[in-house]
This record gives structure tokens, C-alpha cells and sequence, in this order.
């Protein structure tokens, strides 16, 4: 069983801790927030020692692993510090996304886990459902021939006015992560931004994408929507078939040229996803179950390398809305 402790005791540390409890690969033993009060409420739900520093926690308590729960600017401007400190105390890490709302950052932090070998992952949850996983495999298997296109929509409400880019750092990471699972590194990038009028920052997205494999792409992004309604649409398009994910986990439609027949696949209402809180079940699962069975730290599933190649994608398209070109995404070093 591996000891794992929680950095960062805000609603997300919360949605971690339960997960944790109820997994069978984990004991949640340690729990920290620089909030103490924080810290104990947590310590006594959890069943946990509390801890109001990651250097105390790490000193004391012999963990596997850390889900790195942070926030800060962009919701990702704290993961820095704790992430470095569990890498340098020979501790796997789990962080929440984005790595970083400094890319710079970010890539230190991929490249020192890189360097010690150690195990980092990064909470990309939208795609860990069953049915992403058999759109994977209806693409790995080629049932849609040579790949096409693929459209991406995600919006949701978040009134945060933070800062210029926030939806792009904060909200993307999924989006582009989606992309890639099914259709590879992104090349090259356009974009195009909108500020609703009544907020101060870019909201709203369109973003067109080339692939390392020829494919093209575009993924629509708002702040400015709901959940109320379905919020996530993914579309991979090839020369034999089309998929449709619809809603993250809802509903999985194929459509093949061949054919007036269509194959649908639902979420089963009996054992099925229930809520998108499965979604961090089913991802930190994997993490443990791969961490457990000792795959190499550069194979494991929605890696900090992973996630790096999404926030690059990002930082590019924050660079085309700026100078008006089209920009090359940078290859992940290593
Ligand atoms: N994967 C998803 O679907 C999803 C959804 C929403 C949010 N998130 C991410 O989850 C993360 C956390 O979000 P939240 O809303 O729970 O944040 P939050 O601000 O409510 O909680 C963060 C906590 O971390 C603590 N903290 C900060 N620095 C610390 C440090 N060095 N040591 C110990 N504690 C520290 C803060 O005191 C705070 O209590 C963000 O990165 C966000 O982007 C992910």
C-alpha cells in the first residue's frame, strides 16, 4: 500500500483525500496547508496527521507519493515550490493542472523529475473514462482510417477576472490534453481571442491547430457558459469513420462512411461514471495502480510531460492572439 500525503486543503485537496480513502492501493497518512485551521479540519475528517509546512511533512512522514493540491495565480502558481520539494525529498507527485502559470517553471519541473527518475504525474482527468478509452482504441485500431480533423469544444462558468489569460492557463490544459490523447503532439497554432464585454479578461477562445501527423484541429474555449447544459465535445475525424464524445463521459457516438448504421456507446446509468468527480477516481487510480506496478516514471499516463506539451501548445496560442502569426509549438526537450 503506498503512503501518500495532500498538499493543499482547498475543495480540489478534498476531492484527492476522498479518493485516497477509498482506494485500496492508498493509505492517506499526512495532510498539509500553510492555513492551519485548514490543515486540522482536514487532519481530523481525514484521519490524518496535519502538517503547516511541506518541509515538516517530508521530514517527518516516509511518503510514496503527494498530490500537489495548490493553487495560486492562474491556479497554478503555487504547484512550484511543494512539487520541488517531494521531487528533491525522493517523493512521486501527483499536481493538479496547470504545472504552472509560468512556463519556464513548468519545464524545470518536468525536467528535474526527468532527471531523478521520479514519478510525476498530472491531474489531466477528463480523458480517464471508459469511453475516451474505447475512442482511443477505435483510433489505435484504425476503424477511422487515415486521421482528418479533430474539433474540440470545453466552456464552463468562471467569473474569475484575475488575470489577461487565466481561462487560456487555468481551463486548457484539458482541452489540448483531449487532443493530444487521440491525435498527438500539436506543431503549430492560430489564434484568436474575445473579451466579453463586461469582463476584463480574454474569456472566450478559437484556436486552430496543425498536428505532427498532418491532422488539423480547433478547439472552442469559453469562461463565459455553464455546466448547466452539456459543456465538452470532442470530434476525431478520419477517411473511414467519425467519433463524437460527448460531454466528457455521457455518450460516444461512431459513425462510420461505410454505413447508415451507427454505433452508440452511453455511460451505463448502472455502473457507470455517476459524477465528474470519477473522473479523479479513475485518474489517481491509474497513478497508483502504475506506481504500485513500477512502470517506468517516462511511461506513466497524463505525465508532467503530457501536461508540459499541453501548456506549450497554450503558451503558443497566447503568443499567435498576441503577434497575429501563426506559431510553432516547441518540442519538449528530453
Ligand atoms: N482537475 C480538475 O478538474 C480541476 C478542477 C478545478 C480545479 N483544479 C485545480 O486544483 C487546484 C486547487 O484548486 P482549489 O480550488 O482547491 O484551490 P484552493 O485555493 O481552494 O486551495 C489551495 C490550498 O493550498 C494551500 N497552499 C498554497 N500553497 C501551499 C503550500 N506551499 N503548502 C501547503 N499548502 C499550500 C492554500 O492555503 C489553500 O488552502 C488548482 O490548481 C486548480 O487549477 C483542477
Amino acid at each position: 500500500m503506498l503512503k501518500v500525503g495532500v498538499i493543499g486543503t482547498g475543495h480540489i485537496g478534498r476531492i484527492h483525500s476522498t479518493v485516497y480513502r477509498g482506494d485500496p492501493l492508498a493509505q492517506l497518512v499526512a495532510v498539509c496547508d500553510v492555513i492551519r485551521d485548514k490543515a486540522d479540519a482536514f487532519a481530523q475528517q481525514f484521519g490524518a496527521r496535519a502538517y503547516y509546512s511541506v518541509e515538516e511533512m517530508l521530514k517527518n512522514e516516509p511518503l510514496d507519493l503527494v498530490s500537489v493540491t495548490t493553487a495560486g495565480p492562474e491556479n497554478g502558481g503555487h504547484h512550484y515550490e511543494p512539487v520541488m520539494q517531494a521531487l528533491a525529498a525522493g517523493v512521486g507527485v501527483l499536481c493538479e493542472k496547470p504545472l504552472s502559470n509560468d512556463i519556464a517553471l513548468a519545464r524545470e519541473m518536468v525536467q528535474t523529475a526527468r532527471e531523478k527518475g521520479r514519478y510525476f504525474g498530472v491531474n489531466l482527468n477528463h480523458r480517464f473514462v471508459p469511453l475516451a478509452a474505447r475512442a482511443k482504441g477505435w483510433v489505435e485500431e484504425g476503424r477511422l482510417g487515415e486521421l482528418c480533423f479533430a474539433n474540440m469544444a470545453l466552456w464552463i462558468a468562471n467569473r474569475n477576472d484575475s488575470a489577461p489569460y487565466f481561462h487560456l492557463r487555468a481551463l486548457h490544459p484539458h482541452s489540448i490534453d483531449v487532443m493530444r490523447y487521440f491525435c498527438g503532439d500539436v506543431v503549430r497554432v492560430q489564434a484568436f481571442f474575445k473579451k466579453a464585454s463586461h469582463r476584463q479578461i480574454w474569456s472566450n477562445a478559437s484556436i486552430n491547430l496543425q498536428f505532427a501527423n498532418g491532422m488539423v484541429g480547433h478547439l472552442t474555449g469559453s469562461y463565459d457558459m455553464t455546466t448547466r447544459h452539456p459543456f465538452e465535445r470532442c470530434e476525431v475525424a478520419g477517411t473511414a469513420a467519425r467519433f463524437v464524445l460527448e460531454n466528457v463521459y455521457e455518450r460516444l457516438t461512431l459513425y462510420p462512411h461505410d454505413s447508415d448504421e451507427t454505433i452508440v456507446v452511453s455511460n451505463s446509468i448502472m455502473g457507470g461514471t455517476a459524477s465528474f468527480q470519477e473522473t479523479f477516481k479513475n485518474r489517481i487510480h491509474r497513478f497508483l495502480e502504475q506506481v504500485e506496478a513500477r512502470v517506468p516514471p517516462a511511461e506513466i499516463d497524463g505525465s508532467g510531460r503530457e501536461a508540459l506539451a499541453a501548456q506549450e501548445v497554450i503558451e503558443a496560442a497566447i503568443r499567435s492572439f498576441e503577434s497575429g502569426q501563426v506559431v510553432e509549438v516547441p518540442a519538449i526537450a528530453g
